[in-house]
């Protein structure tokens, strides 16, 4: 890459960014004034690890519901973890709920990156995203798509994950001392419509001429990543135990995977079946022949499903919350939760 490559980036990037740039409901037009904190703040917590098409109608459900960080820090823990559902990664609001309230205690979002970083949940990635998004801070922000861009960009042959320094520091080079908000927001567009990690759209891309990775014939190798250990595969059941057109749901322990999420009662997942050995009462279990997989971040789980049926006068002294079947799919259940009960309702229904 030439020496005046570095600005020369940023000088071809921002022109197609004011002309390219998705519009976002958390967004700035392009140069305009930066966006509302609490706005740039939610969507980057919900974008951790969810893609933009899926964050949207989030984004827009907890804004109309909770317009402001004063108001969400005012919202109940339960009310927000059943709004959250369906985003995964459940300590991110936890966080976010505990990081609404320090800022509301404060009065005010902290305005540089340091600052940000003493907020729950916010990370290195969500301080930098935040300090130059909202606030016109020069900050060097890598996300999975920046990642790919400067990969391609540079060439860079090491693998991944070990090659994180070494493209933080690249982007560091090619960043602007202004705009460098829309530049990293740029380069995320550039990433997610052009720079694609499948057949990169190469003839389309303003950086085409600057890039070592188009340069090399195959700018789709890039970035290279380290083999992965295969995942493990973990086992459990689900209880689905109905009474009156209700069926019985409980709450997770906060600490955990899924912690303080409401769901259906599960045993530990573990290396084989347990089969009725976790059931939260005794009763004529059933176990149907279809069962549920799901895959988590560390592992995959398939659990089986069983079913039993008591009787209006009985489960009085069961822990939990009976909630009505037909409203099933307002309790907030986790992914993998609302699988099977879906599932639990297709086959039982047609018994
Ligand atoms: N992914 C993470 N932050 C984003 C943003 N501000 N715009 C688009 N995609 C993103």
């Amino acid at each position: 890459m030439p020496d005046n490559a570095p600005r020369a980036i940023a000088a071809a990037l921002l022109p197609w960014y004011d002309r390219n740039a998705r519009d976002l409901p958390w967004r700035a037009r392009p140069g305009a004034n930066a966006p509302d904190p609490y706005r740039v703040w939610l969507s980057e917590v919900m974008l951790q690890q969810t893609q933009v098409a899926s964050v949207i109608p989030y984004f827009d459900k907890f804004t109309s519901r909770w317009p402001t960080v004063e108001a969400l820090a005012a919202s109940g823990d339960a009310d927000l973890m059943a709004a959250w559902a369906g985003l995964g990664y459940y300590a991110r609001a936890r966080n976010l709920l505990a990081c609404a309230r320090e800022v509301a205690r404060r009065g005010d979002f902290p305005d540089t990156e340091a600052g940000l970083r003493e907020l729950p949940g916010v990370g290195g990635y969500t301080a930098a995203a935040i300090a130059s998004i909202a606030f016109g801070r020069r900050a060097v922000v890598v996300d999975a798509n920046v990642e790919r861009v400067v990969s391609r960009l540079f060439a860079v042959e090491e693998t991944l994950p070990g090659a994180k320094a070494k493209i933080y520091a690249l982007t560091d080079t090619i960043t602007p001392d202004t705009r460098s908000g829309d530049f990293a927001q740029a380069m995320m567009d550039l990433g997610s419509g052009i720079c694609t990690a499948r057949a990169p759209k190469c003839l389309l891309c303003p950086l085409r001429e600057d890039c070592d990775g188009y340069a090399t014939g195959a700018p789709e190798r890039f970035p290279i990543k380290a083999a992965k250990a295969p995942k493990p595969q973990r086992h459990g059941t689900m209880f689905w135990l109905e009474r009156d057109g209700q069926v019985l749901l409980v709450r997770r322990p906060d600490k955990g995977l899924l912690g303080g999420m409401r769901a259906l009662p599960t045993g530990p997942w573990t290396d084989s079946s347990p089969g009725l050995a976790d059931a939260p009462v005794p009763a004529g279990w059933q176990m149907l022949d279809e069962s549920v997989t799901h895959g988590f971040t560390h592992f995959n789980l398939d659990v089986r499903l069983a079913a039993a049926t008591i009787p209006s006068h009985a489960g009085a002294a069961v822990a939990g919350e009976w909630w009505p079947i037909a409203e099933i799919e307002s309790a907030g259940l986790p992914t993998v939760f609302a699988k099977a009960a879906r599932t639990f309702r297709r086959v039982l229904c047609a018994v």
